[in-house]
Parts: C-alpha cells; sequence; structure tokens
C-alpha cells in the first residue's frame, strides 16, 4: 500500500495519475478534511498535523507515503525526513509534490520566465525558489500566493462568479509581477479543479495562451521511477496490498464527516466512494 495525504481533497487529484500510472498497487488516501486548509497556518502546526496523518498512515501498513498537498511538502517534509523518520523507521518513506514537479521545470518554459500559484503557507516557505536556484538559476520565478482558492474549492465555490472574481484577481497580481511569464505551475493539488477558469483567465490577462502545468502525472511519473530504482521498497509495498484482487484497490479516510468527505471527493473523483472516519485529532 502507497499512503496519499493531504489535508482535505486537493490530493485526490495526485492520487488520480498515481494509480492510473501505477495500478499494481493498493492505496490509503487520508484527508485531514477537519483541519484544512493547511495553507494559512504557522510552519509548527503545518508540520505537528502532518507528522500525526504520516503516523496514521505507517500504522495501517502504509512503508512508502506520499505528501500530495504542496504546504505539508514545503512546511514539514525535510524535517519528517530528517528527524522522524530514522526515530520511527529508517526503512519507511515519505516523499512530496515539490521536488518532483521542480525537476521538470526546465523542459516547461520557453521564455525561462515561470509563474508560482500556491498556498500562502508555499509562498512563504520559499521552498520553490529555494529548489528551483539550485536546479535551473537562470528561471526567473515569480510567486502568487492565491488564499482563497483553496476555501472556495473546498466548500465546492468554485463554479461561482465570486470565485471567477478572484480567480482573475490572482492571476492579474501574478501579471503584474512578470508579464514575460510563460508557464503557470499550480503548486497546490487543489487547484487543478479551476484548470480552465485558470487557462481563461490568463489567456485574457497574458493575451496568449499559457501553458498551465498541474502536478498530478509529474508527481506519478517520478514516483515510478523511485520504485524502480527502489526495488526492495516497491516489494514492501506490494507485500502489502489490501487483498489478493489484481485490481487496485483504494481506502480512503478524513478526520471529518464521512459523508460530506464521500460528496464533496466526487466532486474530484467522478466515482462513489466510501470513506472511513479517521480519528488522529485528541
Ligand atoms: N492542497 C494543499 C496544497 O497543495 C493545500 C491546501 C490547504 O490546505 O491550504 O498546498
Amino acid at each position: 500500500m502507497i499512503g496519499v495525504f493531504d489535508s482535505g481533497y486537493g490530493g485526490l487529484t495526485i492520487l488520480q495519475s498515481i494509480r492510473a500510472q501505477l495500478p499494481q498497487y493498493d492505496y490509503i488516501y487520508l484527508g485531514d478534511n477537519a483541519r484544512a486548509p493547511y495553507g494559512s497556518r504557522s510552519f509548527d502546526v503545518v508540520y505537528d498535523y502532518t507528522l500525526q496523518c504520516v503516523k496514521f498512515l505507517f500504522d495501517k501498513g502504509c512503508h512508502l507515503v506520499i505528501l500530495a498537498c504542496n504546504t505539508a511538502s514545503a512546511k514539514a517534509l525535510r524535517t519528517i525526513q530528517q528527524h522522524d523518520l530514522p526515530l520511527i523507521d529508517p526503512d519507511r518513506r515519505v516523499l512530496g509534490v515539490i521536488r518532483p514537479t521542480v525537476e521538470i521545470i526546465d523542459s516547461l518554459t520557453q521564455t525561462r520566465h515561470i509563474g508560482i500559484v500556491a498556498t500562502e503557507g508555499t509562498v512563504q516557505s520559499q521552498s520553490y525558489i529555494a529548489e528551483i536556484s539550485k536546479l535551473f538559476s537562470d528561471i526567473v520565478v515569480a510567486q502568487q500566493a492565491c488564499p482563497l482558492w483553496v476555501p472556495l474549492i473546498e466548500n465546492s465555490e468554485h463554479n461561482t462568479q465570486g470565485a471567477d472574481f478572484f480567480i482573475e484577481k490572482y492571476l492579474h497580481e501574478l501579471y503584474c509581477q512578470d508579464p514575460q511569464i510563460d508557464t503557470i505551475i499550480l503548486g497546490c493539488t487543489h487547484y487543478p479543479l479551476i484548470k480552465d477558469k485558470i487557462e481563461f483567465f490568463a489567456r485574457q490577462i497574458w493575451q496568449h495562451d499559457m501553458n498551465i502545468v498541474a502536478q498530478g502525472n509529474i508527481v506519478a511519473h517520478s514516483l515510478d521511477d523511485y520504485l524502480h530504482r527502489h526495488k526492495e521498497l516497491a516489494q514492501q509495498v506490494l507485500d502489502a496490498k489490501i487483498s489478493e484482487d489484481a485490481k487496485s484497490q483504494c481506502l480512503y479516510y478524513t478526520t471529518e464527516n464521512t459523508e460530506k468527505f464521500n460528496a464533496n471527493a466526487h466532486l474530484f473523483l467522478n466515482e462513489q466512494i466510501n470513506a472511513r472516519q479517521a480519528h488522529i485529532i485528541q
């Protein structure tokens, strides 16, 4: 089993791509919906919540956990990898979504000017800036925090005129930072749900087609590659399959009300699910 974690529903966009690319594995998804959004929470709080959720997924038998959340990847991943994993179990792995995205950024842009839209937490962490400058120091990066997008999506209000106002507003602020951008990275796993709208408003603002990049396939590819290079871990993940069934199984957990989760997750996955209650919050 592979654990996939997000503060809420956004990680389902990553889960979908991973399952399509790697159907031989089983999955456990955990959404910490009761405490979402994480985007404007402090470093310490995001780290504490994320560690609790990672431990929950370990306890369920996952040897590998993907933080399918940029905010958690930016604020908690490194500490968990360096400080907590050696104490919990050095053989288990936790991976994030920022590094795989940055690794292929070079192939996405012609102007070498990139925009990152993300939560306040991800922007303030400067994780994208730091990672990109290590690998591709010539790429110019502008970041734009979009604090209202996640609450609009978590509350299913993203297809409204009110949402349009805030989608255009933040993109316009990004344009004012750098009109030469030709690629916008959706640096938050919730944003693929409003990708069409982002595409539409970006074309209006920049007056040309914009390359809008969602992370699902990028993360799925990178994970596939990682598991090829780490055969022992891949075998442990396979050995922990939920059932003998060859078809990929997925269990869903939420810290919020399960019926609410089932109804909203439907928007992301287009399939009926039956989530279980995760008792994490004391
Ligand atoms: N989906 C998460 C991300 O990728 C964050 C959403 C939130 O909880 O603010 O950053």
